[in-house]
């Protein structure tokens, strides 16, 4: 089918990507001609596995392109998809403007009947705004239908998670976009659910805050099995082994970020609010993330006492592994509350580094190290931040030759407590 994505942020871009990869015809649509520049010329704005290689295919086979006029995009589409951020505004509700500048936009560009799909995440009833405002902005009163069709893909597994959806959720307000839809997501081979607009919307909030949920649970666990000498690895192990409880998403960590988990809750926690309902549970959520990184910042304290004058290395920047992510970064506020306490940082990410330095500019007192195995050189600690998989393979025989004292912080819990103390390590993990 000939569809359109309005925004290529990483849901556009890997939606419009892997729609072209079943055999769409996909105009990906972009205001930031520089971006769209970049596209055209085989560029990547971000890291995300997989998804250079698809770009590459399917421009060469004319999947897929890219323009800056929206325009372009609606007529040559029966189906405009709308994945434009959504950022929170100062009280933690949400920002709504892209979306409306596009529904204007789109009523203003549509010749014929359009499906109009909206791919941002949103508080329910948007939907609902999304129709009115086309209606009043369209000029030739087409017909059109508006839908949701809430993305659930995880950065760093984005392709995986978009190819292989668990499900596909379609909200409508009439049974005319049904076919069409179904059509699009005939090839992922996934369970389809057809509701009404207003479920569909709330199913993204309330998925992204029951995982939240599950982290901020295990994280809880995880102060009570250090009170009390248990392990929260082998409690997750056994908690998850319960299929009505999943071993996924027990992680325990120094909290969770990023650009959707924090954004998600606080909105949902506001679009409550706005019914009348206090979600108490939520806010506990939240406060729950917050302690876990103050706890995990004592650690460390409690451990150097004064962090003035301190080398301390830090693996990992990414809010999370295989991504180059530092929004919401709890990586980078482990940097910068060490920084605060006068600490001196050598730091390393896979990925992360150029779009960390941003946020953490390099100077006298944070020094980017391109070679994992060499961070730890003449520090007095070392902090592992983030869960990428390399760092499982330390060389930390020469960490601890290198390092003038071998202190080690898993905020991630990446090695066994038993094997870091046989090394000669002072390891402190989490929920251990
Ligand atoms: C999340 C959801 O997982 C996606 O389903 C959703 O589509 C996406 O938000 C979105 O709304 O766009 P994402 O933010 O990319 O995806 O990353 P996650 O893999 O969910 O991780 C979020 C944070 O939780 C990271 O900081 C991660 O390190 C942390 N985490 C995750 C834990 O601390 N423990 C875990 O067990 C899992």
């Amino acid at each position: 089918m000939k569809l359109s994505i309005i925004g290529t942020g990483y849901v556009g871009l890997v939606t419009g990507t892997c729609f072209a990869e079943v055999g769409h015809e996909v105009t990906c649509v972009d205001n930031d001609e520089a971006k769209v520049k970049m596209l055209q010329a085989g560029g990547i704005p971000i890291y995300e596995p997989g998804l250079e290689e698809l770009v590459r295919k399917h421009t060469a086979t004319g999947r897929l392109r890219f323009t800056s006029s929206t325009a372009d995009g609606v007529e040559n589409s029966e189906v405009v998809f709308i994945a434009v951020p959504t950022p929170p505004l100062p009280d933690g509700s949400v920002d709504l403007s892209f979306i409306e500048r596009v529904a204007r936009d789109i009523a203003g560009a549509m010749t014929s009947y359009k499906i109009v799909v909206d791919k941002s995440t949103v508080p329910v009833k948007t939907g609902e705004k999304v129709a009115e405002t086309i209606k009043r902005y369209s000029k030739t009163k087409v017909e059109f239908d508006v839908v949701s069709n809430p993305e659930f893909l995880r950065e760093g597994f984005a392709v995986e998670d978009l190819m292989r959806p668990d499900r596909v959720v379609i909200g409508v307000s009439s049974q005319r976009p049904v076919a069409a839809m179904r059509e699009i997501y005939e090839p992922f081979d996934a369970p389809i659910v057809v509701t009404d607009i207003n479920s569909a919307e709330l199913i993204k909030h309330a998925s992204n805050s029951f995982l939240a949920l599950k982290i901020s649970y295990i994280n809880a666990l995880s102060v009570v099995c250090e009170m009390t000498g248990a392990n929260v690895m082998e409690v997750a192990q056994g908690m998850g082994m319960d299929k009505r409880i999943g071993r996924r998403f027990l992680d325990p960590s120094l909290g969770f970020g990023g650009s959707c988990f924090p954004k998600d809750l606080s909105a949902f926690v506001k679009i409550a609010e706005q019914t009348g309902y206090d979600f108490g549970l939520l806010k506990e959520v939240q406060r729950i993330n917050a302690a876990q990184m103050d706890r995990f910042m004592k650690k460390i304290s409690d451990t150097l006492w004064v962090l003035k004058e301190k080398r301390i290395g830090v693996l990992g920047l990414a809010f999370k592994q295989n991504t180059d992510d530092v929004r919401m970064s709890p990586a980078l506020e482990v940097c910068q509350r060490l920084l605060k306490e006068g600490a001196t940082l050598r730091v390393h990410d896979p990925k992360a580094m150029e779009k960390a330095k941003a946020l953490l500019p390099p100077s006298e007192r944070v020094e980017y190290v391109a070679d994992m195995n060499a961070v730890a050189e003449g520090c007095d600690a070392l902090v592992i931040a983030t869960e990428w998989d390399e760092f499982k393979r330390l060389d930390l025989e020469r960490a601890r030759r290198e390092m003038t004292h071998p202190i080690l912080f898993d905020g991630r819990n990446l090695y066994d407590v038993a094997e870091m103390e046989a090394l000669g390590f002072i390891y402190k993990s989490i929920g251990r």
